[in-house]
Order: C-alpha cells, then sequence, then structure tokens
C-alpha cells in the first residue's frame, strides 16, 4: 500500500461545477448480483475507486469474467463462476464482500465467505443477513471466522428485519431473487441504492416489487439474464461536495445528481443558512461566512445519512453557536473529531452525542484519516483552516471517492496528492507557504 498523503493549503472558496460519479453502495451490490445472470451484464457510471477494483477482483477470484474500465463501464460475466469461496485476504479489505454470500448461495445453494472488512465504525453485526438466509431454509454455520451457508433449495418467506440495515435489506434480495415462491422482507432499508438494485435485479428478469418503502415483496424467478444498466449517482460524495461550498463560503453546482436523494441536506444547509438552489439533476450551493448551529441526528434513508456525520461536524465547527449532533447507527464513528482538535475545533463526545462548539476559525495541522467518511470530513477542514494540513492514510478516501483531488482542484481548491516519499519539504518550498 502506497503511503499517500493529501496536502492542503486552506482558505480558498470553492467555485465552479462538480459532476458526481456512480453510487459506491450501489456499484458494491451491483457487481456481485450481475453473477447471477445467464449472460453478461454491462454497468455503467460505476466509480472508479479502490472498493469498486479490489471487489471486481474478488468477482475474477470466484472464476467470473470482468472487465473494468476507468470511464465507468464494467462487463461482468458470470457464467465460469466455479468457487463458492472467497479469500480471506481480500474479503477483509471491503464491508460489501458481504454480498457473495447472498448471490452465491443463490447460484449454488452454497457459500463460504470470510467475515468481511470495511471502516472501523463500531460494531457491524450480520446477524440480520443469517436471520434472513436462515428464513430462506439456508443452515449459516460461523467457522475459524468463515460464514458458511448451505441450502438444498432457497424457499421464499416473510422475513422482519429487527433493524433497518441496507446490507441484510440486500443481501436477503439477493439470495430471494431465485428462490422458490414469494419472499416479503419487512422493515427494510429505503437508501436510493437499495432501490438501484432492485431496479438493476428487475432489469435482469427479478419480479422485485416495494424497494424504496420499508416493505419489499419478491417473487422468485428461475432464470436471470444479462443486461445493460447505469448506476445513480452517489448521494454521498454529492453531500460532501455540497458540505464542502458551504464550509468554504463557495459557489459550486453539483452536477449528475437527483436532488430528491439530497433532500436531508440539503434541509440542513438551509437550516444553518446557507443558499441551495435544487435543479433538475443538480443542486447549486452558495455559502455564507458564518452558518448557524444546527442539531443533527442519523437515521436510516430519508433521515440524515451516517456517512455525512463526519463531513457534517466540520461545518459545525465553524458555525455560530453549539450544534448537537448524535450518531444512532454506529458506534465509533466519532474517530474525526479527535483530528478536528489538532486544527483548534472545540467539540466533545459523550457516547454518540458530539457537543461542538463554534469557533472562528480552524488551522492547519497534520491529522489522520481513521476511516473513509472521517478522511472527507478532514479534507473539509483542511480547505477552510488557515495554513497547511496534512492528511495521511489517505488510502481510506481513495476506497470511496473517485479523482477527488482533483475535482477539488478543478474548484480552485490547494490540495495535492503527496507521494509515497515525496518530501513534504520540497512541495513546501515550491509552494513558498506554510503556515
Ligand atoms: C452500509 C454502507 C455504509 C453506510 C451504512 C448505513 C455499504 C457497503 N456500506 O453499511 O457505507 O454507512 O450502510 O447507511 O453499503 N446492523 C445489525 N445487524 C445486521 C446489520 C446491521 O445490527 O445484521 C446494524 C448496524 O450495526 C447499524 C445498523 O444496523 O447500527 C445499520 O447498518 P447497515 O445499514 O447494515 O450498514 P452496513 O450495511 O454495514
Amino acid at each position: 500500500m502506497l503511503l499517500e498523503k493529501f496536502y492542503i493549503v486552506g482558505g480558498k472558496k470553492l467555485t465552479g461545477t462538480v459532476t458526481i460519479a456512480g453510487a459506491k453502495n450501489a456499484a458494491l451490490a451491483i457487481l456481485p448480483a450481475a453473477l447471477l445472470a445467464d449472460s453478461p451484464c454491462v454497468i455503467d457510471n460505476l466509480p472508479y475507486i479502490d472498493d469498486v477494483i479490489v471487489l471486481a477482483d474478488i468477482l475474477a477470484e470466484v472464476g467470473a469474467n470482468v472487465t473494468l474500465s476507468k470511464n465507468g463501464r464494467a462487463v461482468v460475466d458470470g457464467r465460469p463462476v466455479s468457487r463458492y469461496k472467497a479469500p480471506h485476504d481480500m474479503v477483509k479489505r471491503l464491508r460489501a464482500s458481504y454480498y457473495l454470500l447472498g448471490v452465491l448461495l443463490a447460484k449454488f445453494g452454497k457459500a463460504e465467505i470470510p467475515f468481511p472488512g470495511g471502516c472501523e465504525i463500531g460494531a457491524r453485526p450480520i446477524d440480520q443477513h443469517i436471520k434472513g438466509f436462515e428464513a430462506l431454509g439456508a443452515k449459516v454455520d460461523i467457522e475459524h471466522g468463515i460464514i458458511k451457508a448451505r441450502a438444498e433449495k432457497l424457499v421464499g418467506n416473510e422475513i422482519y428485519l429487527d433493524v433497518v440495515s441496507v446490507g441484510a435489506t440486500i443481501n436477503i434480495m439477493l439470495a430471494a431473487v431465485k428462490a422458490e415462491g414469494p419472499t416479503i422482507i419487512v422493515n427494510a432499508a429505503k437508501e436510493p441504492h437499495v432501490v438501484d438494485v432492485a431496479n438493476f435485479l428487475n432489469s435482469m428478469g427479478a419480479n422485485v416489487k416495494g424497494a424504496g418503502t420499508d416493505t419489499i415483496r419478491i417473487k422468485g424467478v428461475e432464470k436471470l439474464n444479462g443486461c445493460e444498466y447505469t448506476i445513480i449517482p452517489d448521494q454521498i460524495e454529492a453531500g460532501t461536495f455540497m458540505i464542502a461550498a458551504a464550509a468554504t463560503g463557495g459557489d459550486v453546482v453539483v452536477s449528475g445528481v437527483i436532488p430528491k436523494h439530497l433532500e436531508s441536506i440539503t434541509a440542513k444547509l438551509l437550516e444553518m443558512g446557507e443558499e441551495v438552489i435544487e435543479g433538475d439533476d443538480y443542486v447549486r450551493v452558495r455559502g455564507i461566512a458564518k452558518p448557524r448551529r444546527v442539531n443533527i441526528k442519523t437515521l436510516p434513508y430519508p433521515g440524515f445519512p451516517t456517512d455525512l456525520q463526519q463531513p457534517m461536524t466540520v461545518l459545525c465547527s465553524i458555525a455560530k453557536g453549539t450544534s448537537v449532533i448524535h450518531e444512532s447507527l454506529f458506534d465509533h464513528r466519532f474517530r474525526h473529531v479527535e483530528e478536528l482538535r489538532r486544527m483548534g475545533a472545540n467539540i466533545k463526545v459523550e457516547d454518540r452525542v458530539a457537543i461542538c462548539e463554534g469557533v472562528d476559525f480552524l488551522t492547519g495541522a497534520p491529522v489522520t484519516a481513521t476511516d473513509l467518511r472521517a478522511g472527507a470530513a478532514l479534507i473539509i477542514a483542511g480547505l477552510i483552516a488557515h495554513g497547511v494540513t496534512v492528511i495521511d492514510n489517505i488510502h481510506f478516501i481513495d476506497r470511496g471517492y473517485e479523482k477527488i483531488e482533483q475535482k477539488l482542484m478543478k474548484l480552485g481548491a490547494d490540495i495535492r496528492r503527496l507521494n509515497d516519499g515525496e518530501s513534504l519539504l520540497k512541495v513546501v518550498s515550491s509552494n513558498n507557504t506554510i503556515g
């Protein structure tokens, strides 16, 4: 792994237009779902990010023919897939590898996948996925860190999810599309990418109804065909740029989005006094110098997304007054706060609540990205801070954001990627600026 860093000189207002890539969390389910088809699938608008690249490698490892282009197109042919086990070292690198359980179970009636990896943001159980597979008739055992699922035959059933889980909802859909008879998922997640995965499955010939509501009904079909499909834009990447535009007091058109998916972010920005103008496929954010305080509670869609809690903390850190941020989904999603404190933020964390007293400004500092969205938050902090911020562990950020520094540079940010071993002093002297 390259030890790259981001070097940011803060203080530039972001202006211009940024185009949003395809949704990471849709892509990570749709790619493995393509293995269920009896002919190749062509998938467009995939984000070219590390998680997608690793997942494509995992699919190839189980035998699929996968071509992935930098222009966002993948062709996946699942016909040659012969293995129902995935390699531990790859699976550990990404949370979404759990979707192989649902897919391989549906394809072969058996799957063996090590416990998935992903960001360390708290306990991330998969009991609801397992409950779903068992309800469909699978026997699931956990041995030596490997989840082993087997079924003579999958038969549809009614499954009530105890918690609203994106991962469990999608995984059960994947396992149920070819099961015998109807499946009903009650208390399903309603995220836009759940709907996108259902639309993709239906394009392959599945019968999935109700995605986007809390009850999803699936009628099992015998056969799924290849199809061409375009992934929806990434709600979280769009939200990240909206928050960055607001925080820098900039004026940015975030384009190629579905504004409806961004309503919770738009609502909070408006509450803080920022200007947000919605178009058909864009939102324009014009930031103000001193936003108002706000309260935020993360919730499943259409509530405020947990993935944007960390970027939003940065905006609250320079708002007027005290903001209260309640993280209701994950236990350890405030690890960015300690880094923000190094930059002068005044934030206290008690359990799952951050109390954020706005300060006049942040100051640049060396900081560490502890997970993907913490990394995004630190970039925004670096953009607004006085002086230089150097972020390390940026491989976390590359997992989920496509060309983020190039997109920010186009908007006028002073950010660059320091390659492994590149001298910081050299960059500083060529910029002739520090502190
Ligand atoms: C997915 C996203 C992640 C996002 C999260 C919430 C992917 C690859 N990751 O993660 O970026 O932050 O949704 O939008 O799509 N839970 C259980 N048992 C389960 C499953 C979940 O108790 O079997 C709990 C979790 O601990 C969490 C809540 O349910 O508190 C929601 O988790 P879930 O929606 O499943 O998130 P992930 O699929 O892990």
